[in-house]
Parts: C-alpha cells; sequence; structure tokens
C-alpha cells in the first residue's frame, strides 16, 4: 500500500480512456484517499459514475483556464482542511485547426491558448496546491516525445510540450526547497479522447509495436504504476524528471 494515508488531487478525468483515470484506479489500489477535479459539469457527472466503482471520492469542477476557478477549488478544500500528498496534472488542449495545418501555420490565439491550457495550468495548480501540500509532497504531469522530436501533426502541441517540461524543470528547483517534488512522465501515444485530436494518430500507434523494444503500445495502467511510484515516497529522491513510459520507444533512430 505504497500511497496509504497520501491525499491525491487527480485532474483530467473525462472518460474511462483517460490516462487520469489509468492513474487514479492505480493509486486506489495503492491506498490513496483521491480528490477529482473535471473541467465541465457534464465530465463531473462522468467522473462521479466511474469514482463510484473505486471509492467515495469528492468530484469538482474546475477550468483551469480560469483564475477565480483554480482559487475558489483550493480555498474549498482549505476550508475542508484538506492536506495533499500529491496533485496529477493530466491536461492538455490546443485548437483542432492549429493540429491540421502545418505547425508554420499556427495561429497567434491557438498558440497562446495551448500554452495556457497545458503549460500554464501546471504553473497555476503548483502554486495553488502549495500552502495544502505536505512535506515530501510530489506532482506530476504528463507529457509526450513530441516534445523534443518532430512527430509531424503533433505541431504547436509538441511546443506547449516542450514548454511544459523546462516548466517541470523550474518548478521542481522553486518547490524542492518546500519539500515538493515535479516531474513528468512522457506517456507513449494511447487512444483517448485528446488523442483523437492528432492526425495519424494511428500511425503512432503502429509504430511503436513495430519499432519500441518491448514491440507493444503503452496502456494508461502502465503509466498509472509509474505515477504511483513517482507519487510514493519510493521516489523520494527524484525531481525535475521527465520519466518516459514508453515501451522505450524514444532510445530508438529508427
Ligand atoms: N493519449 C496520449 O497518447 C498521450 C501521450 C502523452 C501525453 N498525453 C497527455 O496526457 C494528458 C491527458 O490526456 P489524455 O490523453 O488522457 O486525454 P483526455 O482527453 O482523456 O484528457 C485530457 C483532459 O484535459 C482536460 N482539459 C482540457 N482543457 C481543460 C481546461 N481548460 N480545464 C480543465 N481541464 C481541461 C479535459 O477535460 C480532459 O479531461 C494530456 O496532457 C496529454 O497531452 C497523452
Amino acid at each position: 500500500m505504497l500511497l496509504e494515508g497520501k491525499t491525491i488531487l487527480i485532474t483530467g478525468v473525462r472518460n474511462k480512456w483517460s490516462i487520469a483515470w489509468g492513474i487514479a484506479e492505480a493509486a486506489a489500489k495503492f491506498g490513496a484517499n483521491l480528490i477529482f477535479t473535471s473541467q465541465t459539469a457534464r465530465e463531473c457527472e462522468e467522473t462521479r459514475r466511474l469514482v463510484s466503482s473505486i471509492g467515495d471520492y469528492e468530484v469538482y469542477e474546475l477550468d483551469v483556464s480560469s483564475d477565480e476557478a483554480i482559487e475558489k477549488l483550493f480555498e474549498t478544500l482549505k476550508q475542508r482542511s484538506v492536506r495533499l500528498d500529491g496533485v496529477v496534472h493530466a491536461i492538455a488542449g490546443a485548437k483542432a485547426g492549429d493540429l491540421h495545418a502545418d505547425f508554420l501555420y499556427t495561429s497567434r490565439e491557438g498558440f497562446a491558448s495551448a500554452m495556457d491550457i497545458s503549460v500554464y495550468s501546471l504553473v497555476a495548480l503548483c502554486r495553488a496546491a502549495l500552502p495544502l501540500m505536505n512535506e515530501g509532497g510530489s506532482i506530476i504531469t504528463l507529457s509526450y516525445l513530441g516534445s523534443e522530436r518532430v512527430v509531424p501533426g503533433y505541431n504547436v502541441m509538441g511546443v506547449a510540450k516542450a514548454a511544459l517540461e523546462a516548466s517541470v524543470r523550474y518548478l521542481a528547483h522553486d518547490m524542492g526547497p518546500k519539500g515538493v517534488r515535479v516531474n513528468a512522465i512522457s506517456a507513449g501515444p494511447i487512444k483517448t479522447a485528446a488523442a483523437r485530436g492528432i492526425q495519424n494518430f494511428s500511425s503512432l500507434l503502429n509504430m511503436i509495436s513495430e519499432k519500441a523494444p518491448l514491440r507493444r503500445g503503452v496502456t494508461a495502467a502502465d503509466i498509472g504504476n509509474t505515477g504511483v511510484f513517482l507519487l510514493s515516497d519510493l521516489a523520494g529522491g527524484i525531481t525535475g524528471e521527465v520519466l518516459y513510459v514508453d515501451s522505450g520507444f524514444n532510445i530508438m533512430a529508427i
């Protein structure tokens, strides 16, 4: 029970295919007490339905593009005397048009929006969560190889993931002295609602099965297990890292 006695806030559950849900299931299995946020009232309903299968946990609505919404959530948690040992940031968003044309044609608004939803939200969540976090706390976010290699079609999300990974390092620097670790998991491709926006996504899935050392794709459960490790005291000496969970695909040149 690696996470027994720990309270983890999990963002980004949209449905049962969400990576955040894979992390939630693993964290519950390893004894964590969970608190959930989902973006909209409708997603909250779906999350409540899913959550009822693993435990009796609160689900709050949170749109990370709103500073007031973030402030309101953490004020509510504070009033309920919640102390946090972990936060899972599993949120990304880009405008569909910017994922369908070449990166060269990314709009100014689309660039700013992808950065706001996919990167700044981590900074804002870390800042808001810090006063509620216990010594030894752990924050994790989700990245992808498109941050450092060109994955055609990943476009502005690749640039956002590069900024996200850099943010992980700066946040790790700032939060380390306060006893909080910040890391990213770079996940291999998994069929989720967000992935549906990426062109030729099925070719990424085929490539990992054919070329990765393990010759298989990864699942949300694989990410969940690594998430449990990073949230647990076993990873107490790790911060500012990007940990690949992609069947080893990132080491390959071809
Ligand atoms: N699926 C993959 O292949 C893959 C690979 C590597 C990394 N990731 C990353 O994993 C994370 C989770 O994505 P997923 O693949 O599970 O897809 P998903 O669609 O299930 O989850 C994305 C989540 O982001 C949330 N979101 C978007 N805008 C938001 C906002 N303004 N406020 C609050 N929440 C918002 C959505 O509600 C959704 O819950 C993302 O950061 C994604 O980039 C996914």
